[in-house]
């Protein structure tokens, strides 16, 4: 099977040292580059942009009709239930605090302490039973029944609505959940499940109806289609009942103020001009990646995965950090630390030298993270390389080179701490030379000439 065509394939970047090198990415896990599929259906429907539900003009009747359509091609991705509904929004945590708005007053939540804080953070308005990180998937499973048990006496015959909230794989690990059989257990108890599938949907085919998963949220972005959509597909009752995530137009039926008739979902839900743009460049990538991740593409990513943790092992001092036993499925991230380097110094190093993008931090997972590292951890920070179906075992050998070097010899430029990162100082890499927004670019400029080229902050944190 051969590798994705991804839009910036070919693009090479500069690096501190002089020169050029051709770009490589290693965080698929954060964002994903475009499909050239994808980039190309986008510009194709271009011309034909027009107002989707709001007009007459022909261009409208043709993104009306597709964007239903694409809601189909998602629903197909996700394995959902003919009668789950599927809603547009703007990436997983979108969706996932969509669904924590349209929880039953009286629904508790359960949800492991691994969680990204995209799943970690919106359940709050409700009573939520934050579970300890698993020594295993067996053990997550007894913790679960546990916690639903207890929940289920505490509440003798009555009770109210019990959601579970969990990842389909970890965005820190890597590590795939026993969603089937987390559902499961939910189900004997009466709780329904949710399963953040941002790093889960760009690697393995997603089942809602064979898993019997109640929802289902994701991303564009991971998906190879970084044009600001999501989805969240699910049981619409709790969706119909709650009020509208958003007021304003598309969400009604009738106003005659003081009364609104609010529409079902997924209209419901969807004030406002929609994104079509971007649910048609996600739609195009559940077509796109449908048939390869139900052939080839899971094992060949796997094969990448097993080479790019063997390389990591052979380098002096890195630990590779995961939750359970080496043996357990995962799709292509790992996080790592360097025995005595700074994270950051090596994921600035990577980039500035050898044009090699990784993440460092803590991923929007604090507390995985601080638990995967100890609390005697130097700097709280670990190294995240991820993988996904843009790359080659060659990338792999090369990032592996890059780093075992770095970690051999030490950085060849100076760099300086800018809060939790390290950035190249002095940095004299150029800005692109582009074509388009003119004005824009001499702003860049402009910001550049006060600060050098690096994260302006750090997300989650770090
Ligand atoms: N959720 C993304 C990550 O883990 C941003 O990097």
């Amino acid at each position: 099977m051969r590798k994705m065509a991804l839009v910036g394939d070919r693009q090479w970047v500069p690096l501190v040292t002089g020169g050029e090198v051709r770009r490589l990415d290693l965080d698929y896990a954060a964002t994903a580059p475009c499909a050239l599929q994808v980039r190309d259906a986008v510009d194709e429907i271009l011309p034909w942009y027009g107002s989707v539900h709001r007009g007459d003009g022909f261009p409208s009747a043709v993104c009306t009709e597709l964007q239903e359509a694409c809601r189909e091609s998602v629903r197909a991705f996700t394995g959902a239930r003919p009668d789950d509904t599927v809603i547009f929004t703007r990436n997983t945590t979108d969706s996932l605090n969509l669904l924590a708005h349209a929880l039953p007053e009286d629904c508790e939540v359960f949800g492991f302490a691994t969680e990204h804080h995209a799943n970690l953070l919106p359940w709050d308005r409700r009573t939520v039973h934050r579970l300890p990180v698993p020594d295993s998937p067996a053990h997550a499973l007894e913790l679960l029944d546990a916690a639903l048990a207890s929940a289920a006496r505490a509440a003798g015959r009555g009770g109210g609505a019990r959601l579970v909230t969990l990842a389909g794989a970890s965005n820190v690990t890597g590590e795939v959940w026993p969603v089937a059989e987390l559902a499961g257990v939910a189900r004997r108890f009466g709780a329904r499940t949710a399963v953040d599938a941002a790093q889960l949907a760009p690697h393995r085919p997603l089942d809602m109806a064979g898993w019997d998963v109640d929802y289902v949220a994701f991303s564009g972005h991971k998906l190879y289609a970084p044009y600001g959509a999501g989805a969240l597909v699910g049981r619409p009752d709790w969706l119909d009942a709650a009020p509208p995530y958003l007021a304003g137009g598309g969400a009604t039926r009738q106003v005659d103020l003081p009364a609104v008739d609010w529409a079902p979902s997924p209209q419901r839900h969807e004030a406002g001009s929609p994104n079509f743009l971007g649910n048609y460049a996600l739609a195009t990538a559940c077509e796109l990646l449908h048939a390869p991740l139900r052939s080839g593409l899971v094992v060949q990513e796997q094969r990448l995965a097993a080479l790019l943790e063997r390389e990591l092992a052979r380098i002096p001092g890195l630990t590779v950090h995961r939750m359970w036993d080496a043996r357990h499925p995962k799709v292509g991230t790992v996080t790592f630390s360097v025995r005595g380097v700074a994270s950051g110094l090596l994921s600035a190093a990577l980039s500035a030298e050898h044009g090699i993008a990784v993440r460092t931090g803590r991923f929007c997972a604090h507390p995985l993270v601080k638990h995967l590292l100890g609390e005697g951890h130097a700097d709280g920070a670990a190294l995240r390389a991820s993988i996904g179906a843009g790359i080659t075992e060659q990338d792999i050998s090369d990032f592996a080179w890059a780093l075992a070097r770095l970690v051999e010899r030490g950085p060849a430029w100076s760099y300086r701490r800018d809060g939790a990162r390290f950035v190249p100082d002095p940095d004299p890499r150029p800005m692109p030379a582009l074509s388009h927004g003119a004005r824009v670019q001499l702003r860049a400029a402009e910001r550049r000439a006060e600060a050098p080229l690096a994260p302006v902050g750090a997300a989650c944190g770090g």
